[in-house]
């Protein structure tokens, strides 16, 4: 039996937290260090592009996310990690499907209504500020997807259109043109927590209630400190399933110190400790990754070393598979 081949994008904008850890990272990290699985990673740098026009944020945003997933690990013998900009073929086959896509798929992807709706409720043009590239977003990430012919793709559920529309775009290239693409599938992993974040709703750069995984340990344990708790007093029963210092314990802790906490919450253990104890536990857990962090980011070239690696890999998967789309369109040699 062939190794069923994972691919997913890590958009390179912000600072990674921990929900992107718990979420996504760890579960990636566990993958690539699978023999069983054939794993891809790649920072979604042209993705970034839609979000962000700050260049030294863009430059910086990879940067400091590619030091991030290698320094928890990665494993980038077993799996290939590159950088979507190092590999060409995916912006090719990005414009052959665009030119299979119809526009009014892409008119109904979620990210662009709500964009559009947005401007019409600030009575602004529904076209106000929506660039070519966050319209035609869905189809990138075809490209991406299916470059690599992936059949799995590990993603969070506001993804699933996308992955439903890459579907799509594949069937309709194998239609037209003959059988060429694998047909890819969304994994959503219902088992893999979501975090909660300061305030109690989800963790989100976009709520503004993170906690950054990589923070120096007396920040770390500052941030800590801010989630949100009740009124509880230190000896009054507290209840584990409605907190949010319980929930991230749960995420880090094995299940044997899971029934711990449980039990203390019940015995009415003081806010401040179980901060405390989370801080330790999560600080324990990072603290040699952030270590390593450090040290990536401080020398650039290991960086760079990986990437080139990772776009050799990925540029000799994805070349055969581009010359075949190429004939198959009618873009081959004359001779
Ligand atoms: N759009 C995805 C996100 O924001 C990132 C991404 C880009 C991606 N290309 C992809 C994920 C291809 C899976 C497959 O999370």
């Amino acid at each position: 039996m062939s190794k069923s081949r994972v691919l997913t994008g890590i958009t390179t904008t912000g600072t990674p937290h921990l929900g992107n850890y718990v979420g996504a990272i760890r579960p990636a990290v566990a993958d690539s260090q699978n023999e069983d699985i054939d794993s891809f990673f790649f920072l979604a740098d042209y993705h970034a592009l839609i979000k962000c026009q700050d260049p030294t944020l863009v430059h910086q945003s990879a940067r400091e996310i590619a030091a991030t997933w290698l320094a928890l690990g990665l494993d980038t013998d077993k799996s290939t990690f590159y950088r979507q900009s190092d590999v060409p073929e995916v912006m090719e086959l990005n414009w052959i499907l665009s030119c299979v896509c119809a526009k009014g798929l892409m008119n109904r992807a979620h990210a662009y209504k709500a964009a559009v709706q947005d401007n019409e409720e600030k009575g602004e043009d529904q076209d106000y500020a929506i660039t070519m590239g966050l319209f035609a977003y869905p189809v990138l990430m075809a490209a991406d997807i299916l470059t690599f012919n992936a059949e799995k793709v590990p993603v969070g559920r506001d993804q699933i259109q996308h992955i439903e529309m890459a579907r799509d775009m594949a069937q309709r290239f194998n239609h037209l043109y003959g059988e060429t693409f694998a047909l890819p599938e969304a994994v959503v992993d219902d088992n893999v927590a979501v975090l909660k974040g300061l305030d109690g709703r989800k963790m989100s750069k976009s709520y503004g209630n993170t906690i950054p995984l990589f923070l120096p340990e007396k920040k770390l344990q500052k941030h800590i400190n801010k989630i949100k708790t009740n009124l509880l007093e230190p000896g009054e029963p507290k209840d584990p399933d409605d907190s949010t210092v319980f929930q991230i314990w749960k995420a880090f802790a094995s299940p044997a110190d899971t029934e711990d906490m449980r039990r203390r919450f019940a015995e009415g253990i003081a806010w401040g400790q179980a901060k405390k104890d989370l801080f330790g536990l999560v600080n324990e857990q990072i603290k040699d990754a952030r270590q390593r962090y450090e040290e990536i980011l401080d020398s650039g070239s290991y960086l760079d070393e990986e990437l080139r690696k990772g776009a050799e890999k990925a540029r000799a998967e994805a070349a055969p598979l581009l010359d075949k789309a190429r004939k198959a369109v009618g873009l081959s040699r004359f001779s």
